[in-house]
Order: structure tokens, then C-alpha cells, then sequence
């Protein structure tokens, strides 16, 4: 298939894409490296720099290119920065899907997936959360998710476009060829954090609350590989013809921050400062995703499951680009 990739040159999406040229799918990243790093795309993809909100410039990507599906990435994507500044998320978000969408039914491109989110579920009622749960966006951020997953339910209806709907919890790693990981210009992310202070290029790492209704009162969270994420998008894009789906992706295990920490001390070594801060603001006590639906239905077998291999790959990624791609 001929596959357009949206911010193909980020974290989760440069990922996506080497395991789409991994399995033979002709890729074009589309990415206006707000974000993501040049040197992240596989070489073997076709990079075109634009920003989807140039619809003009949408239109001529699709004028020049006969897509057959669209994995679509580019986002802005922190909780804590969605509290600080909605219209990013609200405004550029929504209006940028729509972008895209347009140029899709334009051109007759009927095959959509969207990299969605577990802030979706701010106030969970059971636990792990599946996709029966109530949806409560967490921030503005989580709206901005919700609101596209929306507008694809519309597009379905109205235009036959098929889409899958993946809502990922917390990703982390990096590839195990060892060739491409996270790196954040301004980092926020817990494991990247922990493994540059295990490195010496931080000091300590920062507790976001310890007073929160958990085991050891800091915040749970199912960490997933980011590979595994991947394989997840290839047998997405392979059932769309079925139909519409909607899947929410983690391991289903939780750790806690300080589990997190305790784990990445074991694994590097090394000591790794810790301090107890205040809460930040947007975020949820426990997040555990129920997966069991993408298991059943397209045999999902998560590979990295472990926090071996999650904090394992990360861990080779960061000693080996300390300064990111930059080296
Ligand atoms: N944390 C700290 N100290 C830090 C950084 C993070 O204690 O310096 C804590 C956070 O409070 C949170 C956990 O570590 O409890 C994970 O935080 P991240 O910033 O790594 O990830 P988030 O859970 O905030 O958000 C991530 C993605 C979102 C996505 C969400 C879904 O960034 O895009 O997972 O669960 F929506």
C-alpha cells in the first residue's frame, strides 16, 4: 500500500514508519519538524516537510501522491501544556484533522488511522479502562482527541471512510534495531527523564506527588512499547475493510512512578536522584488500559510487554545518543 504518514518524524510516528517499510509499505512522511527530528525518518520513506495547516499544500501531497491509507501522528500532544495553552490543542489539533480529512474524501482516500489518547478517561469508573468506558476528556488536549474521533465517526457515516480509532497510554522505549528513540527538545516524559538523570545529564528526577489513592501514592501508568505500538497500526490498517474500530492500547499492568525509578536503578545501575514536588496539574491517579479487544480481534501479541525491555531499549538509546539525534 501506498501510506501517508502525518508527523512521521516524531517519536511515536518515525517508529511506525520504519516498521511499515520493515513490512513493505510504500511510505510518505508528511512533517513540519515543529517537533520531530529529520534524521528520525527512515531512509527508506519519502519525506515531504509541509504543515496540515496549509490546506493548499495538503491538497497538492494529495494531488502528487495516490494514498491508500493515512496514519495520521502529527499532534501536539502534552496533557500539562494543553492546561497552559487550549487553543494549540482546541484550535490547531481540530483544525488540522480536518485538513487532512478534507483532502482524503477530495481524493477518495478511505482508510484512516488516528494516534488517540487515554486522556480520554479522566474519571475511570473500573479498572483496567476498555473501550466501554465513559469518555471524560482529562484537558484540552483529551478534547482535541475526542473531538476528531468525532468527526471520524461522521466521515464513516457520511463518506464510507473506514478508520481505527488507537488509544495509546503511555508509550515508551525505542526500537530495538537501536537506531531511533525519544528525544524531546523540551522533555516532560517520565522515562527520559529518569534515564538522562541516570546519565548525569540531570541532577534528580522530580516526583509529581506522592499523595495520590495508590499503592505507594504516586501515579500509575501502563508504559507500551513503542514497537508494539507499531505492529498494532500494521494489523489495524489490514482490518480497516471489515469496518471501523476503536482500541484502546497498553500491557495492562500499572507502575508507579517510583516503581519506575526503582526499576530504571536496577537496570542502569546507576543511582538516580529522586525528590518528592507538587502534583502537576491534568493528571490522573491510575491509568491501566484493558486491551483484551485488539487481542481478540486482530491477535495483538505485544512483543516488549516487559519493563525489561520497555526501560532495556530506552535505556540503549539514550547512553548511545545522549544529545538525541543530534549525535
Ligand atoms: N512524572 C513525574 N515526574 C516527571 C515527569 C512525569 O513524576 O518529571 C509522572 C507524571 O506525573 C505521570 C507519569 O510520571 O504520573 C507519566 O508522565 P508522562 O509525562 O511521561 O506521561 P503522561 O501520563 O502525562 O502522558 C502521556 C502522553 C500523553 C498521553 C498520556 C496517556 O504524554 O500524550 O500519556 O496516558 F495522553
Amino acid at each position: 500500500m501506498n501510506i501517508l504518514v502525518t508527523g512521521g518524524a516524531g517519536y511515536i510516528g518515525s517508529h511506525v514508519v520504519e516498521e511499515l517499510v520493515e513490512a513493505g509499505e510504500s511510505v510518505v512522511v508528511f512533517d513540519n519538524l515543529y517537533t520531530g527530528h529529520r534524521e528520525a525518518v527512515d531512509p527508506r520513506a519519502k519525506f515531504v516537510l509541509g504543515d496540515l495547516n496549509d490546506a493548499g499544500a495538503v491538497k497538492r501531497l494529495f494531488d502528487e501522491h495516490p494514498f491508500d491509507g493515512v496514519l495520521h501522528f502529527a499532534s501536539h500532544t502534552l496533557v500539562g501544556e494543553s492546561m497552559q495553552q487550549p487553543f494549540l490543542y482546541l484550535g490547531d489539533n481540530v483544525t488540522n484533522a480536518l485538513n487532512l480529512l478534507r483532502a482524503m474524501v477530495d481524493h477518495n482516500v478511505k482508510r484512516f488511522i488516528l494516534s488517540s489518547t487515554a486522556n480520554l478517561f479522566d474519571a475511570p469508573e473500573r479498572m483496567p479502562i476498555d473501550e466501554k468506558e465513559r469518555i471524560v476528556p482529562g484537558s484540552p488536549y483529551g478534547e482535541s482527541k475526542f473531538i476528531i474521533e468525532r468527526l471520524l465517526y461522521w466521515m464513516d457515516r457520511v463518506h464510507g471512510l473506514r478508520y481505527a480509532a488507537l488509544r495509546y497510554f503511555n508509550a515508551a522505549g525505542a526500537s530495538p534495531r537501536g537506531n531511533r528513540g525519544e528525544d524531546h527538545l523540551h522533555e516532560t516524559h517520565l522515562i527520559p527523564l529518569i534515564l538522562q538523570t541516570a546519565l548525569g545529564l540531570r541532577e534528580k528526577i522530580t516526583i509529581f506527588g506522592d499523595d495520590y489513592p495508590t499503592r505507594d501514592g504516586t501515579c500509575i501508568r501502563d508504559y507500551i512499547h513503542v514497537t508494539d505500538l507499531a505492529q498494532a497500526h500494521i494489523l489495524a490498517l489490514h482490518a480497516l475493510d471489515k469496518g471501523s474500530r476503536t482500541y484502546n492500547l497498553g500491557n495492562g499492568l500499572g507502575y508507579s512512578v517510583k516503581e519506575m525509578i526503582d526499576a530504571a536503578r536496577q537496570i542502569t545501575g546507576q543511582p538516580i536522584k529522586a525528590e518528592i514536588g507538587a502534583r502537576r496539574p491534568g493528571d490522573p491517579a491510575t491509568l491501566i488500559a484493558g486491551s483484551e479487544t485488539i487481542k481478540r480481534e486482530l491477535g495483538w501479541a505485544p512483543e516488549f510487554a516487559s519493563l525489561e525491555a520497555i526501560i532495556g531499549t530506552a535505556w540503549d538509546w539514550h547512553r548511545t545518543h545522549p544529545k538525541g539525534y543530534e549525535v
